[in-house]
């Protein structure tokens, strides 16, 4: 199905310590907009590791339990090389609006990734809502994505 549906399921967010506030401001946002949402943690601004925000996440669609998700850390760069290590998991590092519509369009990304200490609030809102808004195109698209779990990769 080439679409950005979630089947009913609600939309994950997780981060580290960094990437908290930016996390409690996203989860504002998808409630504003109706989504529902899982919130993996922290509860707290105490230090946790990135690694095991990433793996609940990525765990979590990956046995049905969400949708989608969106991981926040310092730079996004630890969560996105945590999240992508899991088969299935499509996770895509945002900086602007292009490419967090394209991570949709050509990559059907199913993980959002943001730097808490990169990115301004009203940009990071932008980013999320072009992710959350595009399709999948499908078509070449998936063939792509088909070879990305192809064994051996
Ligand atoms: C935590 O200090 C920081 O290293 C982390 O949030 C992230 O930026 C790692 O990639």
């Amino acid at each position: 199905m080439s679409s950005n549906s979630q089947g009913g399921r609600p939309t994950a967010v997780a981060s580290d310590h960094a990437g908290f506030d930016l996390k409690g401001i996203i989860k504002k946002h998808l409630e504003a907009r109706n989504v529902e949402v899982m919130d993996l943690g922290p509860h707290s601004d105490e230090s946790v590791d990135y690694p095991d925000f990433a793996r609940k996440l990525t765990e979590c669609i990956l046995n049905g339990g969400a949708g989608r998700g969106i991981l926040v850390c310092g730079t996004g760069l630890g969560m996105s090389m945590s999240a992508n290590r899991y088969r299935g998991i499509r996770a895509a590092l945002c900086h602007d609006h292009f490419t967090a519509s394209v991570a949709r369009r050509h990559n059907d990304s199913n993980v959002l990734v943001l730097g808490g200490r990169v990115l301004g609030s009203e940009l990071a809102i932008d980013i999320l809502d072009a992710w959350l808004d595009t399709h999948f195109e499908g078509g070449r698209h998936r063939r792509r994505i088909d070879k990305m779990e192809e064994p051996g990769t």
